[in-house]
């Protein structure tokens, strides 16, 4: 079991996505807890149809693989979504895999209710803020804690491999992933 999931919204293979929740995972390893990171690519992630089946199922009807990925985020206790910015807000896949997970923790358990984390942007040039703000919406709603740092999350890259053109946006990233880590720690006793 990981105590914080790293979920990546990214189509490409080396991800600069991918990359960044990277960094931010070792920074919460560093930190004493475990993490296990999870890529979108490759996956058809379905929007929510609204069917109201996970009250009775405990679970999405919606065959996709992302009920693997939910059973990983209700046994943990962080959980870091990153998107990159695709026309100056998030990747659709992300959202669509944000309003299920949530959808499944109201109809069932509340497993995110008191879940700490917060989300990443990633771009070439422009959007950041308001895909960070749209990713954001996911946190209160589900009774989370959103954590900050000393920015916002976002970092600016293009070509695959290129996050280390914006070591700024990195040290960020990497304070977030510590003040997560030491959150669910005092948290969790
Ligand atoms: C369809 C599409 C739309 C994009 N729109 C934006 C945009 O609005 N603003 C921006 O700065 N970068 C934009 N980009 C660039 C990506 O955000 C950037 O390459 C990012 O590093 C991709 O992350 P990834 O490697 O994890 O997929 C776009 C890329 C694609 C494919």
């Amino acid at each position: 079991m990981a105590n914080v999931v790293l979920l990546s919204g990214s189509p490409r293979k080396n991800s600069n996505t991918m990359d960044v929740l990277d960094i931010c995972a070792k920074e919460i390893e560093k930190n004493g807890l475990n993490t296990e990171l999870i890529s979108l690519r490759g996956m058809k992630i379905q929007s929510c149809v609204a069917c109201n089946k996970c009250v009775e199922k405990g679970n999405c009807v919606l065959k996709d693989g992302l009920n693997e990925i939910i059973e990983k985020i209700r046994v943990a206790n962080g959980f870091i979504p990153a998107a990159p910015v695709y026309f100056g807000t998030a990747r659709g896949d992300i959202m669509s895999a944000l309003q299920r997970i949530g959808k499944v923790s109201r109809g069932t358990d509340e497993f995110l209710s008191w879940m700490v984390g917060g989300p990443i942007a990633v771009a070439r040039r422009g959007g950041h803020t308001l895909t960070l703000q749209e990713m954001s919406m996911f946190f209160p709603i589900n009774d989370m804690i959103m954590v900050g740092s000393r920015y916002w999350n976002m970092v600016f890259a293009y070509e695959e491999g290129t996050t280390n053109q914006d070591p700024e946006g990195l040290e960020m990233v990497k304070l977030f992933g510590k003040n997560v880590a030491n959150l669910i720690k005092k948290i969790k006793g």
